[in-house]
Order: structure tokens, then C-alpha cells, then sequence
């Protein structure tokens, strides 16, 4: 099991109880989409998979490590299992491109040659190849948001949380980013991918996670 919680809630410190009895169990090498309506608790649940946040009840598993049992010296290593894209990009505003998707591997200790080549390449691989120098600020929504997708994959992660991945181009541009996810996904990298688009998730033949009410509902529960 790659991820599992079992009746895991989480209540912020105002009192919000945001995800309530939320039980699931994920399968390696699979895509999952995760949705729901804006506000339905989509990037809460990545950020307790990612350790940014703590369940106030239940258990959240990892790579079958019962997370509450972790040291604070295991995260850098765990977290390098995992590629987060989050929904606001967090690009470092003074670094370029190429230098923003090559931090994992720098904070990592790679030496800034040998990772030039492979990043670059991976940038060409998200449309980006003509980009490498520019600052985030020079990029549009898009291009800033396929750079953190570049930053989130270039550790090769066993599992890719992506929040809203989509949410800042147009359709044509979706579906070529969506591509890139589902061939990451037949590389062996399973894939949480965050969207409230009905569209985009229909489109596509793949276990679904939806979230409403701080619940997780079933296709039964849908249906009724
Ligand atoms: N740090 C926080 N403190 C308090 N409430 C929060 C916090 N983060 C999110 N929320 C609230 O939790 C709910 C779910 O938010 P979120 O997980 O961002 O949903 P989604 O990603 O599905 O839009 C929202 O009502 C939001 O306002
Ligand atoms: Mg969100």
C-alpha cells in the first residue's frame, strides 16, 4: 500500500473540521483523480499525504510507515519520494526556469553540471525548452505551472500530488499537461492529481476520490 488513512479527520485551529472520517487505501502505479467543489478539502488531504499538516484523528500511512511514528530527520528523505505541485506554483522568485525545476536535486546535493542536462531536458519535455533562463516573473501562468510540474517530477517520485495542475490554462494546453501526467503514470510514478473540473475527469477512465462535505463518497453515494 502506497497510501492509507484510516478514519483520518483534520480540523484547523479555528474550529473548521475540513475532512471528517476520511478512510482510503492506494494502489502503487495507479492515476487517481481527486475532486470536489473549490473549498471541499482537495489540497488539505495532499498536504497531510505531503507531512505539512497532521490528522486530528486517524492514521495516515506512507510507503507503510505509520506517519505519526516519523522522526522530523525523516522527512527530507521521505519527502524526496514524493513531487508536490501545488496550486500557487511557490517558485523561488529569484532563480530561473531551469534553476527553480533542478532544486530537489541541488537541495539534494547534486553538483550544478550534473544536473543541467537532465533538467534542461525535462523542461523541454513540458514545452518549456525556449524558457530556461527566464524568472518566474517573466512567465506566464501556464509556464510557471509546467516549471513546478518539472520541479515536482525531477526526483523521478514514486508518488506525484498534484493540486490543481490544470487550473491556469486553457483547455488545449490541459490536455497536453494531462498527457504528460498519464505518461508519467505509465513510467510507474502513481499520481494523485487534484482538480475540480468535471470535464477534464471524465474524460479520462480512472479511479476517482471525491470529496464532498469533508467526506470521501462512494460512485453508491454518488449515484443515490
Ligand atoms: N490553514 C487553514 N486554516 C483554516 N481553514 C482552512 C485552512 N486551509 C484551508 N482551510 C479551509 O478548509 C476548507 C478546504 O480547503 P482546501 O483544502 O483548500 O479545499 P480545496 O482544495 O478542495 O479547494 C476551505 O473551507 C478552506 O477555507
Ligand atoms: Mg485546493
Amino acid at each position: 500500500m502506497l497510501v492509507s488513512f484510516e478514519h483520518v479527520s483534520l480540523r484547523y485551529p479555528c474550529g473548521r473540521t475540513v475532512l471528517d472520517d476520511i478512510n482510503l487505501a492506494l494502489m502503487p502505479g495507479l492515476f487517481y483523480f481527486l475532486t470536489g467543489a473549490s473549498g471541499a478539502g482537495k489540497s488539505s488531504l495532499l498536504r497531510l499525504i505531503y507531512q505539512m499538516e497532521k490528522p486530528s484523528a486517524g492514521r495516515v500511512t506512507l510507503f507503510d510507515r505509520d506517519t505519526a511514528q516519523l522522526y522530523r530527520h525523516e522527512y527530507p528523505a521521505l519527502r524526496r519520494r514524493l513531487g508536490i505541485v501545488f496550486q500557487d506554483f511557490r517558485l523561488v522568485p529569484h532563480l530561473s526556469a531551469l534553476e527553480n525545476a533542478a532544486l530537489p536535486l541541488r537541495l539534494a546535493g547534486a553538483e550544478r553540471l550534473d544536473v543541467e542536462q537532465h533538467v534542461k531536458e525535462l523542461l523541454q519535455w513540458v514545452g518549456l525548452g525556449d524558457r530556461l533562463h527566464a524568472l518566474p516573473s517573466e512567465l506566464s501562468g501556464g509556464e510557471q505551472q509546467r516549471v513546478s510540474i518539472a520541479r515536482a517530477i525531477v526526483n523521478k517520485p514514486r508518488l506525484l500530488l498534484a493540486d490543481e495542475p490544470t487550473g491556469n490554462v486553457d483547455d488545449e494546453s490541459a490536455q497536453k499537461l494531462m498527457h504528460l501526467f498519464l505518461e508519467l503514470n505509465k513510467m510507474g510514478t502513481t499520481v494523485i492529481f487534484a482538480t475540480h473540473q468535471k470535464d477534464l475527469v471524465r474524460r479520462y477512465a480512472k479511479p476517482i476520490l471525491r470529496l464532498r462535505g469533508g467526506r470521501l463518497i462512494t460512485a453508491r453515494e454518488e449515484a443515490a
